[in-house]
């Protein structure tokens, strides 16, 4: 059997400390350790994108990615991104809802992170993308019901 390992790791904002085994998936750690049902188990094995979250700002699969890797990390999932006293929500959710880009919302948590990694990205670089690049951006998170199109419109409306 093997041994259980101690991580420490930032979710949300709430620093944390959890014993677990090595072999234990993020996305099992953030929605069985932690209650946070957010995030979506899809495919489980990487292709469909609806179990992403933020893991340093960078966009992971949690499904195939080790929990143990956390360890000193900042991990965000959906329930983390903000909302003002005034009740308004993040910008990439309020684009998405504004352009109906969410149908059933099965992607939409993963989606969501995708879209904010990637913002984040071109902001940092000072870029605007094209609709090709926003394609590009969102090809891991599948989306069986909005066809993309306004999708792309609302990340586009971000810029
Ligand atoms: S559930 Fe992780 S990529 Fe599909
Ligand atoms: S809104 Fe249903 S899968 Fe994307």
């Amino acid at each position: 059997m093997s041994q259980s390992i101690k991580i420490n790791f930032t979710i949300n904002g709430k620093r944390t400390e959890l014993t677990i085994p090595p072999y234990m998936l993020l996305i099992d750690l953030i929605r069985e350790e932690l209650g946070l049902k957010g995030t979506k188990p899809g495919c489980l094995e990487g292709e469909c994108g609806a179990c992403t979250v933020l893991v340093n700002g960078e966009a992971v699969n949690s499904c195939l990615y080790l929990a143990i890797n956390v360890d000193g990390k900042e991990v965000i999932t959906v329930e983390g991104l903000p909302v003002t006293p005034e009740g308004e929500i993040d910008p990439v959710q309020e684009a998405l809802i504004q352009h109906g880009a969410v149908q059933c919302g099965f992607c939409t948590p993963g989606m969501v992170m995708s879209i904010k990694s990637f913002v984040a990205q071109c902001n940092k670089d000072n870029i605007i993308p094209s609709p090709d690049e926003i394609k590009k951006a969102i090809e891991g998170n599948l989306c069986r019901c909005t066809g993309y199109v306004k999708i792309v419109e609302a990340v586009e409306s971000l810029f």
